[in-house]
């Protein structure tokens, strides 16, 4: 299982030693959630810090667009360092053009969909991403409750994903916990995106290997 802890539950005062925490706790990955207040109802984190973390860390950086128009910020992310950018198939971009721009540019490239919306409106991309991203709660904010139906949608991408990309990676973004993980892994999700349970936790390193080991 890959666990990409969601900074945005980290204290922003603090990002070093926040990222630190949880790489030195054996996360590979760091999720990093960018809003524009238009896409969501929420603004958050752009490129300039993207930069910076990028300094900070080797793990890999995972870029989550909640924006509107990800085509015009894309170069931003790629320039400051990210190595998986996922942008929202909600967004109305050409997702094909999209794809095929960040894989040019030797990026990872995911796609997501938000909870209400249904996985054949990404089914012809699968074969095309490196990552599908199911979120489980409405993007937005950290700290909500997992959505049960939502989650039943990895099990549709896991069955496409043996036929059609054996690699897929299928992250779940959204009230990740010990108990909603363990749901996640069981409908073929293998990479986690884990805010409020890691950050909010007494004992990141515990929250970290419960669910490096899920
Ligand atoms: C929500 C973000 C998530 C969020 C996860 O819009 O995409 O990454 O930070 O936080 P938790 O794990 O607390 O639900
Ligand atoms: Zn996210």
């Amino acid at each position: 299982m890959i666990i990409s802890p969601s900074i945005l539950s980290a204290n922003f005062a603090n990002l070093e030693q926040d990222i630190k925490k949880v790489t030195d706790a054996g996360a590979t990955w760091i999720h990093i959630d960018v809003m524009d207040g238009h896409f969501v109802p929420n603004i958050t984190i752009g490129a300039p810090v993207v930069k910076d973390i990028r300094k900070i860390t080797n793990a890999k950086l995972d870029v989550h667009l909640m924006i509107e128009n990800p085509e015009k910020y894309v170069d931003d992310f790629i320039n400051a360092g990210a190595d998986i950018i996922t942008f929202h198939q909600e967004a109305k971009v050409v997702s094909r053009s999209l794809i095929n721009y960040i894989k040019s540019k030797n990026k990872m490239v995911g796609i997501s969909i938000k909870p209400t919306t249904f996985v054949g409106s990404i089914a012809e991309f699968i074969p095309m991403v490196d990552m599908v991203l199911i979120m489980t709660v409405e993007p937005g904010f950290s700290g909500q409750e997992f959505m049960f139906d939502a989650a039943e949608k990895i099990k549709i991408v896991s069955d496409i994903a043996k036929k059609q990309n054996p690699n897929l990676i299928i992250q779940v973004d959204g009230g990740i916990n010990e108990k909603t993980a363990k749901i996640c892994k069981d409908f073929g999700a293998n990479c986690l995106v884990a805010g409020n349970y890691i950050y909010k936790n007494e004992n990141i390193k515990e929250a970290v290997q419960t669910l490096l080991n899920i």
